[in-house]
Protein backbone atom coordinates (compact mmCIF):
# COMPACT_ATOMS: atom_id res chain seq x y z
CA UNK A 1 0.00 0.00 0.00
CA UNK A 2 2.88 2.11 -0.16
CA UNK A 3 2.56 3.00 3.69
CA UNK A 4 5.72 3.53 5.95
CA UNK A 5 5.16 2.01 9.63
CA UNK A 6 6.38 3.21 12.64
CA UNK A 7 7.38 1.30 16.04
CA UNK A 8 7.31 4.33 17.97
CA UNK A 9 6.57 7.76 18.20
CA UNK A 10 9.28 9.88 18.25
CA UNK A 11 8.30 12.77 20.61
CA UNK A 12 11.88 14.11 21.03
CA UNK A 13 11.05 17.41 18.92
CA UNK A 14 7.93 18.50 21.95
CA UNK A 15 9.33 21.32 24.04
CA UNK A 16 10.48 19.79 27.42
CA UNK A 17 8.00 22.23 29.02
CA UNK A 18 4.95 21.05 26.70
CA UNK A 19 6.02 17.68 27.40
CA UNK A 20 5.42 18.17 30.66
CA UNK A 21 2.36 19.98 30.86
CA UNK A 22 0.62 16.98 28.69
CA UNK A 23 2.39 14.54 30.73
CA UNK A 24 0.57 15.99 34.07
CA UNK A 25 -3.20 16.14 32.07
CA UNK A 26 -3.11 12.76 31.39
CA UNK A 27 -1.76 12.14 34.83
CA UNK A 28 -4.84 14.09 36.09
CA UNK A 29 -7.28 12.58 33.67
CA UNK A 30 -6.27 9.10 34.28
CA UNK A 31 -6.96 9.22 38.03
CA UNK A 32 -10.56 10.87 37.47
CA UNK A 33 -11.47 7.75 35.20
CA UNK A 34 -10.88 5.71 37.58
CA UNK A 35 -12.85 7.63 39.60
CA UNK A 36 -15.32 7.59 37.32
CA UNK A 37 -15.12 3.98 37.53
CA UNK A 38 -14.94 3.16 40.96
CA UNK A 39 -18.30 5.63 41.31
CA UNK A 40 -19.84 3.59 38.09
CA UNK A 41 -19.74 0.72 39.99
CA UNK A 42 -21.16 1.83 43.24
CA UNK A 43 -24.06 3.76 41.36
CA UNK A 44 -24.51 0.15 39.93
CA UNK A 45 -26.59 1.86 36.78
CA UNK A 46 -26.89 1.19 33.53
CA UNK A 47 -25.58 4.57 32.40
CA UNK A 48 -24.65 4.32 28.56
CA UNK A 49 -21.47 5.84 27.91
CA UNK A 50 -19.15 7.61 31.02
CA UNK A 51 -18.09 10.58 29.27
CA UNK A 52 -14.25 10.02 28.22
CA UNK A 53 -14.15 13.65 26.87
CA UNK A 54 -13.65 16.51 29.17
CA UNK A 55 -14.14 19.80 28.07
CA UNK A 56 -11.92 22.33 29.49
CA UNK A 57 -14.01 24.03 32.42
CA UNK A 58 -13.08 27.21 30.94
CA UNK A 59 -14.39 26.36 27.29
CA UNK A 60 -18.01 28.19 27.02
CA UNK A 61 -19.47 25.26 25.10
CA UNK A 62 -20.94 22.32 27.13
CA UNK A 63 -19.98 18.71 24.95
CA UNK A 64 -22.97 16.82 24.70
CA UNK A 65 -23.50 13.35 23.90
CA UNK A 66 -25.09 13.01 19.96
CA UNK A 67 -28.61 11.96 20.76
CA UNK A 68 -29.59 9.14 18.16
CA UNK A 69 -32.59 7.98 19.06
CA UNK A 70 -34.41 6.17 15.94
CA UNK A 71 -38.13 5.26 16.52
CA UNK A 72 -38.37 2.66 14.19
CA UNK A 73 -35.54 0.20 15.78
CA UNK A 74 -37.77 -3.07 17.29
CA UNK A 75 -35.99 -2.22 20.49
CA UNK A 76 -37.12 1.12 21.17
CA UNK A 77 -40.56 0.22 20.27
CA UNK A 78 -40.35 -2.38 22.43
CA UNK A 79 -39.27 -0.16 24.95
CA UNK A 80 -42.08 1.90 24.23
CA UNK A 81 -44.24 -1.16 24.95
CA UNK A 82 -42.64 -1.99 28.47
CA UNK A 83 -42.56 1.69 29.02
CA UNK A 84 -47.12 1.86 28.96
CA UNK A 85 -46.93 -1.51 31.27
CA UNK A 86 -45.23 0.13 33.55
CA UNK A 87 -46.88 3.31 33.59
CA UNK A 88 -50.15 1.50 34.30
CA UNK A 89 -48.65 -0.83 36.53
CA UNK A 90 -46.34 2.28 39.04
CA UNK A 91 -47.60 5.41 37.07
CA UNK A 92 -45.18 7.00 39.26
CA UNK A 93 -42.05 4.76 38.84
CA UNK A 94 -38.95 6.54 37.17
CA UNK A 95 -39.36 5.17 33.20
CA UNK A 96 -35.81 6.58 32.07
CA UNK A 97 -34.31 3.04 33.72
CA UNK A 98 -35.85 1.17 31.51
CA UNK A 99 -33.35 -0.21 28.87
CA UNK A 100 -33.88 -3.06 26.71
CA UNK A 101 -30.75 -5.35 26.35
CA UNK A 102 -29.64 -8.76 24.04
CA UNK A 103 -29.82 -11.71 26.92
CA UNK A 104 -26.48 -13.57 26.33
CA UNK A 105 -28.27 -16.86 26.08
CA UNK A 106 -31.14 -17.49 23.70
CA UNK A 107 -33.01 -19.67 26.24
CA UNK A 108 -33.66 -16.16 27.69
CA UNK A 109 -35.15 -14.67 24.93
CA UNK A 110 -34.06 -12.32 22.23
CA UNK A 111 -34.40 -9.44 24.52
CA UNK A 112 -34.33 -8.92 27.96
CA UNK A 113 -35.35 -5.88 30.50
CA UNK A 114 -33.90 -5.39 34.21
CA UNK A 115 -36.41 -2.44 35.03
CA UNK A 116 -37.72 -4.89 37.43
CA UNK A 117 -34.78 -4.85 39.12
CA UNK A 118 -33.19 -1.31 38.87
CA UNK A 119 -36.78 -0.16 40.28
CA UNK A 120 -37.55 -2.54 43.04
CA UNK A 121 -35.36 -0.10 45.31
CA UNK A 122 -37.54 2.65 44.64
CA UNK A 123 -40.57 0.85 44.53
CA UNK A 124 -39.72 -0.81 48.03
CA UNK A 125 -41.00 -4.08 46.58
CA UNK A 126 -39.14 -7.25 46.12
CA UNK A 127 -38.08 -7.03 42.11
CA UNK A 128 -40.01 -10.58 40.88
CA UNK A 129 -43.48 -9.12 42.49
CA UNK A 130 -42.56 -5.96 40.96
CA UNK A 131 -41.52 -7.91 36.86
CA UNK A 132 -44.59 -9.75 37.54
CA UNK A 133 -47.11 -6.15 37.92
CA UNK A 134 -44.99 -4.77 34.64
CA UNK A 135 -45.56 -7.99 32.53
CA UNK A 136 -49.59 -8.84 33.39
CA UNK A 137 -49.73 -4.90 31.84
CA UNK A 138 -48.02 -5.48 28.63
CA UNK A 139 -49.90 -5.57 25.51
CA UNK A 140 -47.96 -8.13 23.50
CA UNK A 141 -49.69 -7.05 20.16
CA UNK A 142 -48.45 -9.33 17.38
CA UNK A 143 -44.80 -9.01 17.29
CA UNK A 144 -44.48 -10.55 20.79
CA UNK A 145 -44.48 -14.44 21.41
CA UNK A 146 -44.50 -14.97 24.95
CA UNK A 147 -43.14 -12.95 28.02
CA UNK A 148 -41.10 -14.97 31.00
CA UNK A 149 -40.08 -13.68 34.20
CA UNK A 150 -36.71 -15.37 34.91
CA UNK A 151 -34.01 -15.70 38.00
CA UNK A 152 -34.68 -12.42 40.42
CA UNK A 153 -36.86 -10.84 38.37
CA UNK A 154 -35.79 -10.38 35.02
CA UNK A 155 -38.28 -9.80 32.01
CA UNK A 156 -37.48 -11.77 29.04
CA UNK A 157 -39.42 -11.25 25.73
CA UNK A 158 -39.54 -13.92 23.10
CA UNK A 159 -40.40 -12.25 19.36
CA UNK A 160 -43.48 -13.97 17.52
CA UNK A 161 -42.11 -16.24 14.45
CA UNK A 162 -44.20 -14.02 11.82
CA UNK A 163 -42.45 -10.54 13.19
CA UNK A 164 -38.65 -12.77 12.10
CA UNK A 165 -39.87 -13.84 9.03
CA UNK A 166 -40.94 -10.33 8.04
CA UNK A 167 -38.08 -8.80 9.09
CA UNK A 168 -36.17 -11.62 7.37
CA UNK A 169 -38.28 -10.90 4.17
CA UNK A 170 -37.31 -7.25 4.36
CA UNK A 171 -33.67 -8.18 4.47
CA UNK A 172 -33.98 -10.28 0.99
CA UNK A 173 -36.11 -6.96 -0.19
CA UNK A 174 -33.97 -4.34 0.67
CA UNK A 175 -30.48 -5.69 0.97
CA UNK A 176 -27.76 -3.27 1.57
CA UNK A 177 -30.53 -0.44 2.46
CA UNK A 178 -31.93 -3.10 5.49
CA UNK A 179 -31.69 -1.10 8.70
CA UNK A 180 -30.93 2.41 7.21
CA UNK A 181 -32.69 5.20 9.47
CA UNK A 182 -33.24 8.81 8.92
CA UNK A 183 -31.79 9.73 12.83
CA UNK A 184 -29.77 11.98 11.81
CA UNK A 185 -32.48 13.89 9.19
CA UNK A 186 -31.52 18.00 8.84
CA UNK A 187 -28.02 17.34 10.67
CA UNK A 188 -24.61 18.17 9.11
CA UNK A 189 -21.62 16.20 10.51
CA UNK A 190 -18.19 16.82 9.51
CA UNK A 191 -15.56 13.69 9.32
CA UNK A 192 -12.32 14.86 8.50
CA UNK A 193 -10.07 12.08 7.98
CA UNK A 194 -6.92 10.42 5.97
CA UNK A 195 -5.06 13.98 6.06
CA UNK A 196 -2.25 12.88 4.67
CA UNK A 197 1.02 15.32 3.68
CA UNK A 198 1.91 16.00 0.44
CA UNK A 199 5.71 15.18 -0.67
CA UNK A 200 5.59 12.47 2.05
CA UNK A 201 5.22 9.37 2.28
CA UNK A 202 1.76 7.49 3.86
CA UNK A 203 2.21 6.62 7.49
CA UNK A 204 0.91 3.60 8.62
CA UNK A 205 -1.28 5.74 11.09
CA UNK A 206 -2.59 7.73 7.74
CA UNK A 207 -4.26 4.20 6.78
CA UNK A 208 -5.39 3.61 10.32
CA UNK A 209 -7.30 7.75 9.92
CA UNK A 210 -8.15 6.84 6.37
CA UNK A 211 -10.15 3.64 7.18
CA UNK A 212 -11.64 4.44 10.64
CA UNK A 213 -13.00 7.77 9.26
CA UNK A 214 -14.32 5.95 6.22
CA UNK A 215 -16.57 3.77 8.23
CA UNK A 216 -17.40 6.20 10.21
CA UNK A 217 -18.57 8.51 7.52
CA UNK A 218 -20.13 5.79 5.75
CA UNK A 219 -21.98 4.80 9.54
CA UNK A 220 -23.16 8.56 9.75
CA UNK A 221 -24.22 8.84 6.13
CA UNK A 222 -26.76 5.63 6.97
CA UNK A 223 -27.71 6.78 9.89
CA UNK A 224 -29.58 9.64 7.32
CA UNK A 225 -27.15 12.46 8.47
CA UNK A 226 -25.78 15.18 5.97
CA UNK A 227 -21.93 13.90 6.07
CA UNK A 228 -19.10 16.01 4.80
CA UNK A 229 -16.37 13.77 4.52
CA UNK A 230 -13.05 16.00 4.59
CA UNK A 231 -9.84 15.36 3.65
CA UNK A 232 -7.70 18.31 5.01
CA UNK A 233 -4.20 17.18 3.07
CA UNK A 234 -1.06 19.00 4.52
CA UNK A 235 0.03 20.82 1.27
CA UNK A 236 1.47 24.19 3.07
CA UNK A 237 3.88 25.20 5.47
CA UNK A 238 7.70 25.84 5.96
CA UNK A 239 8.47 22.14 5.24
CA UNK A 240 7.67 23.25 1.39
CA UNK A 241 9.84 26.16 1.60
CA UNK A 242 13.14 23.68 2.91
CA UNK A 243 11.64 20.91 0.20
CA UNK A 244 11.98 23.83 -2.66
CA UNK A 245 15.33 25.10 -1.40
CA UNK A 246 16.57 21.22 -1.36
CA UNK A 247 15.36 21.08 -4.84
CA UNK A 248 16.88 24.17 -6.35
CA UNK A 249 20.15 23.59 -4.75
CA UNK A 250 20.74 19.23 -5.67
CA UNK A 251 17.35 18.07 -7.06
CA UNK A 252 16.29 16.97 -10.76
CA UNK A 253 13.98 16.95 -12.49
CA UNK A 254 13.98 13.66 -13.85
CA UNK A 255 15.16 11.81 -11.34
CA UNK A 256 11.94 13.03 -9.49
CA UNK A 257 9.74 12.30 -11.77
CA UNK A 258 10.54 8.77 -11.71
CA UNK A 259 9.83 7.85 -8.24
CA UNK A 260 8.40 11.08 -7.05
CA UNK A 261 7.54 11.00 -2.91
CA UNK A 262 10.68 8.73 -2.19
CA UNK A 263 12.94 11.54 -4.45
CA UNK A 264 11.36 13.99 -3.00
CA UNK A 265 11.58 12.43 0.48
CA UNK A 266 15.22 12.18 0.39
CA UNK A 267 16.07 15.84 -0.26
CA UNK A 268 14.20 16.32 2.53
CA UNK A 269 16.60 14.40 4.51
CA UNK A 270 18.94 15.75 2.63
CA UNK A 271 18.09 19.07 3.69
CA UNK A 272 17.89 18.35 7.70
CA UNK A 273 21.32 16.80 7.44
CA UNK A 274 22.80 19.70 5.71
CA UNK A 275 21.44 22.08 8.41
CA UNK A 276 23.16 20.24 11.31
CA UNK A 277 26.38 21.26 9.59
CA UNK A 278 25.51 24.41 8.41
CA UNK A 279 22.48 26.01 10.49
CA UNK A 280 22.14 28.92 8.44
CA UNK A 281 20.21 27.12 5.88
CA UNK A 282 17.33 26.93 8.20
CA UNK A 283 17.03 30.45 7.48
CA UNK A 284 16.91 29.94 3.55
CA UNK A 285 14.36 27.11 3.68
CA UNK A 286 12.33 29.51 5.91
CA UNK A 287 12.85 32.68 3.43
CA UNK A 288 11.74 30.11 0.63
CA UNK A 289 8.35 29.39 2.36
CA UNK A 290 7.80 33.06 3.00
CA UNK A 291 8.86 34.08 -1.20
CA UNK A 292 6.40 31.27 -1.88
CA UNK A 293 3.50 32.69 0.34
CA UNK A 294 3.98 35.73 -1.12
CA UNK A 295 3.00 34.53 -4.52
CA UNK A 296 7.22 34.02 -5.67
CA UNK A 297 6.24 32.31 -9.40
CA UNK A 298 8.61 29.96 -9.61
CA UNK A 299 8.22 28.44 -6.31
CA UNK A 300 4.43 28.13 -6.70
CA UNK A 301 5.51 26.24 -9.71
CA UNK A 302 7.45 23.44 -7.95
CA UNK A 303 5.02 23.28 -5.14
CA UNK A 304 2.02 22.52 -7.68
CA UNK A 305 4.52 20.21 -8.83
CA UNK A 306 5.11 18.76 -5.63
CA UNK A 307 1.23 18.22 -4.80
CA UNK A 308 0.27 16.86 -8.29
CA UNK A 309 2.79 13.96 -8.39
CA UNK A 310 1.82 13.20 -4.54
CA UNK A 311 -2.17 13.23 -5.35
CA UNK A 312 -0.72 10.59 -8.35
CA UNK A 313 0.50 8.48 -5.27
CA UNK A 314 -2.04 8.75 -2.89
CA UNK A 315 -4.53 8.05 -4.95
CA UNK A 316 -3.21 4.44 -5.79
CA UNK A 317 -3.58 3.85 -2.19
CA UNK A 318 -6.89 4.95 -2.04
CA UNK A 319 -7.98 2.80 -5.18
CA UNK A 320 -6.22 0.20 -3.15
CA UNK A 321 -7.99 0.18 -0.21
CA UNK A 322 -11.50 0.56 -1.96
CA UNK A 323 -14.44 2.90 -1.16
CA UNK A 324 -12.63 5.84 -0.28
CA UNK A 325 -14.35 9.17 -0.74
CA UNK A 326 -14.16 12.42 0.13
CA UNK A 327 -16.82 15.01 -0.60
CA UNK A 328 -14.60 17.78 -0.25
CA UNK A 329 -10.73 17.95 -0.64
CA UNK A 330 -9.73 20.62 1.31
CA UNK A 331 -6.00 20.76 1.64
CA UNK A 332 -4.10 23.71 4.25
CA UNK A 333 -3.79 25.59 1.29
CA UNK A 334 -7.66 25.99 0.73
CA UNK A 335 -7.50 28.40 3.95
CA UNK A 336 -5.22 30.54 2.43
CA UNK A 337 -7.22 33.20 1.66
CA UNK A 338 -9.12 32.80 4.83
CA UNK A 339 -6.47 32.80 7.23
CA UNK A 340 -6.67 37.11 7.50
CA UNK A 341 -9.94 37.12 8.90
CA UNK A 342 -9.40 35.09 11.78
CA UNK A 343 -6.15 37.01 12.67
CA UNK A 344 -8.24 40.36 12.82
CA UNK A 345 -10.98 38.61 14.76
CA UNK A 346 -8.28 37.33 17.15
CA UNK A 347 -6.32 40.52 17.90
CA UNK A 348 -9.80 42.36 17.64
CA UNK A 349 -10.91 40.46 20.82
CA UNK A 350 -7.78 40.03 22.11
CA UNK A 351 -7.21 36.70 22.61
CA UNK A 352 -3.83 37.34 20.19
CA UNK A 353 -1.30 39.33 20.99
CA UNK A 354 2.04 40.51 19.82
CA UNK A 355 4.98 38.63 20.61
CA UNK A 356 8.59 38.27 20.41
CA UNK A 357 10.19 40.80 17.48
CA UNK A 358 6.58 41.19 15.83
CA UNK A 359 5.21 37.67 16.12
CA UNK A 360 1.44 37.02 16.98
CA UNK A 361 1.12 34.72 19.87
CA UNK A 362 -1.77 33.72 22.10
CA UNK A 363 -0.47 33.75 26.26
CA UNK A 364 -2.31 31.59 28.63
CA UNK A 365 -3.65 32.22 31.66
CA UNK A 366 -2.05 29.07 33.15
CA UNK A 367 1.71 29.63 32.72
CA UNK A 368 2.42 25.61 32.21
CA UNK A 369 0.71 26.41 29.12
CA UNK A 370 3.41 27.50 26.01
CA UNK A 371 3.22 30.36 24.30
CA UNK A 372 1.56 29.74 20.92
CA UNK A 373 2.86 31.43 17.97
CA UNK A 374 0.07 32.17 15.69
CA UNK A 375 1.94 34.55 12.76
CA UNK A 376 5.08 34.20 12.41
CA UNK A 377 8.14 37.04 13.33
CA UNK A 378 8.91 37.17 9.51
CA UNK A 379 4.78 37.37 9.06
CA UNK A 380 4.44 34.09 7.82
CA UNK A 381 1.90 31.61 8.81
CA UNK A 382 1.61 28.14 10.90
CA UNK A 383 -0.59 24.91 11.23
CA UNK A 384 -2.34 26.35 13.63
CA UNK A 385 -2.99 29.54 12.26
CA UNK A 386 -4.73 27.36 9.18
CA UNK A 387 -6.78 24.99 11.53
CA UNK A 388 -8.08 27.97 13.13
CA UNK A 389 -9.38 29.38 9.93
CA UNK A 390 -10.08 25.75 8.76
CA UNK A 391 -12.89 25.15 12.09
CA UNK A 392 -14.00 28.46 11.49
CA UNK A 393 -14.94 27.95 7.91
CA UNK A 394 -16.29 24.64 9.20
CA UNK A 395 -18.71 25.81 11.25
CA UNK A 396 -19.91 28.77 9.33
CA UNK A 397 -20.35 26.76 6.00
CA UNK A 398 -22.29 23.35 7.27
CA UNK A 399 -22.99 25.05 11.02
CA UNK A 400 -22.60 20.88 11.77
CA UNK A 401 -23.52 19.26 14.68
CA UNK A 402 -19.93 17.54 15.42
CA UNK A 403 -16.87 17.93 13.79
CA UNK A 404 -14.66 14.49 13.89
CA UNK A 405 -10.96 14.59 13.71
CA UNK A 406 -9.97 11.29 13.23
CA UNK A 407 -6.04 11.65 13.71
CA UNK A 408 -4.01 9.43 15.07
CA UNK A 409 -1.89 10.60 17.74
CA UNK A 410 1.38 9.83 16.13
CA UNK A 411 0.27 12.54 13.11
CA UNK A 412 0.72 14.96 16.19
CA UNK A 413 3.99 14.42 16.84
CA UNK A 414 5.21 14.39 13.53
N1 LIG B 1 -1.74 16.31 7.93
C1 LIG B 1 -1.57 16.13 9.34
C2 LIG B 1 -0.52 15.04 9.60
O1 LIG B 1 -0.39 14.10 8.82
C3 LIG B 1 -2.86 15.78 10.07
C4 LIG B 1 -4.00 16.76 9.90
C5 LIG B 1 -4.96 16.70 11.02
N2 LIG B 1 -6.07 17.58 10.85
C6 LIG B 1 -6.14 18.82 11.28
N3 LIG B 1 -7.23 19.54 11.02
N4 LIG B 1 -5.18 19.34 11.98
O2 LIG B 1 0.16 15.09 10.61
Amino acid sequence: LQVQGRSHADDSKVPQQEKAHFLAQAKKQKSSDSEDLEQAQNEDSEEDFPETNKVPESANFKAEKLKIKEESLLLNKLAKVVEDALKKAFPDADSSKIKIEYPSHSDHGDYACNIALALSKDLQKNPRQVAEAIVSKIEKGDRIEKIKIAGPGFINIFLAQSLLDSEVAKVLEQGDEYGKVQAGKDKNIVVEFSQPNIAKPLGVHHLLSTIIGQSLANTFKFLGFNTLAINHTGDWGTQFGKLIYAFKQWGNKEVVEKDPIQELLKLYIKFHDEVEKDPKLADLGREEFRKFEEGDKENRELWQWFVDESYKEINKTYDKIGGIHFDHMHPESFYEDKMAPIIEKGKELGIFSEGEEGALVIEYEDENIPTLPIIKKDGSTLYITRDFAALKYRLETWNPERILYCVDVAQSLH
